[in-house]
């Protein structure tokens, strides 16, 4: 099951660029949280300090809490474990590029030390229905790489190898950002399917995909969180003139 996220004053930096401002929000479990904001205004820096992937950048710091369900990941994991239960997909679609379809959705499990072949069929089989790859991919999963497949399947694939790993929570920076209007529309039923399960974050630049997928929105600008609130709500009858601006194509 999803589980919420609770985040508590949190600021971020690149060196000295104070990218992250005082961030509070919560995120309810199983539902879709959309993210919207002019570029540079913090998006992808607020999802990587969801699972500590911002931490990774030497000149990085970030401060603040950050709560999935029980667990602040700060302070009571370590960072693979909590990117072990938050996975994440990026814009652009990197699968592995030599190896196979089914080392692909098999690697997580892997380095987390599965070798059962049972197992590890199972798994790979699940989590590829469950990205609503299968169909296009079962006669292949040895034969064919991970960079032989289009753009959407190789996005769709990704998404496969994030859930083979049994994540709480999905997050999603502009995943459909490269891919044609078939394949982003595939995405997009997916999130809906995936919200029984998983807790999905998604930041996107289409606001109308943010008003189709997501129960709640956040607009960033200028690193801070100007307002959150429920998609319908953020998109009929926003709260601060910068929101309604934004949404209104008036800038950004
Ligand atoms: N690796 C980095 N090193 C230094 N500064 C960075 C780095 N990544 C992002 N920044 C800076 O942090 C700020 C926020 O960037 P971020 O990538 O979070 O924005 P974004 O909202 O995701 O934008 P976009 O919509 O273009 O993806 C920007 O000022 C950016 O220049
Ligand atoms: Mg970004």
């Amino acid at each position: 099951m999803g589980v919420g996220i609770e985040v508590r004053n949190l600021n971020a930096w690149y060196g000295a660029n104070h990218t992250l401002q005082d961030i509070n929000l919560h995120i309810p479990a199983n539902q879709a949280t959309a993210l919207i904001g002019p570029s540079g205004c913090g998006k992808s820096t607020f999802v990587r300090c969801l699972n500590r992937m911002h931490e990774t950048n030497p000149i990085a710091k970030v401060t603040g809490s950050v709560r999935i369900g029980e667990i602040d990941i700060y302070s009571d994991a370590s960072p693979v474990e909590i990117r072990r239960r938050i996975g994440m997909v990026f814009q652009r679609p990197n699968p592995f590029p030599t190896m196979s379809i089914y080392d692909n959705v098999a690697s997580g499990l892997r380095l987390n030390g599965f070798r059962n072949r049972r197992v590890l069929d199972e798994v790979v089989e699940r989590s590829l229905i469950h990205a609503a790859l299968w169909d296009e991919v079962k006669g292949d999963l040895k034969k064919k790489s991970g960079a032989s497949l289009s753009g959407g399947q190789q996005q769709r694939l990704c998404i496969a190898r994030a859930l083979a790993v049994d994540p709480e929570v999905l997050l999603m920076d502009e995943p459909a950002s490269a891919l044609d209007p078939v394949s982003t529309s595939k995405i997009e039923d997916l999130i809906f399917q995936l919200k029984a399960q998983y807790t999905i974050v998604i930041v996107t630049h289409n606001m109308q995909q943010a008003a189709r997928v997501a129960e709640r929105t956040g607009f960033f600008l200028n690193g801070k969180l100007v307002e959150f609130d429920s998609t319908h709500k953020i998109f009929t009858n926003p709260g601060d003139k910068r929101t309604e601006d934004y949404i209104t194509g008036r800038f950004g």
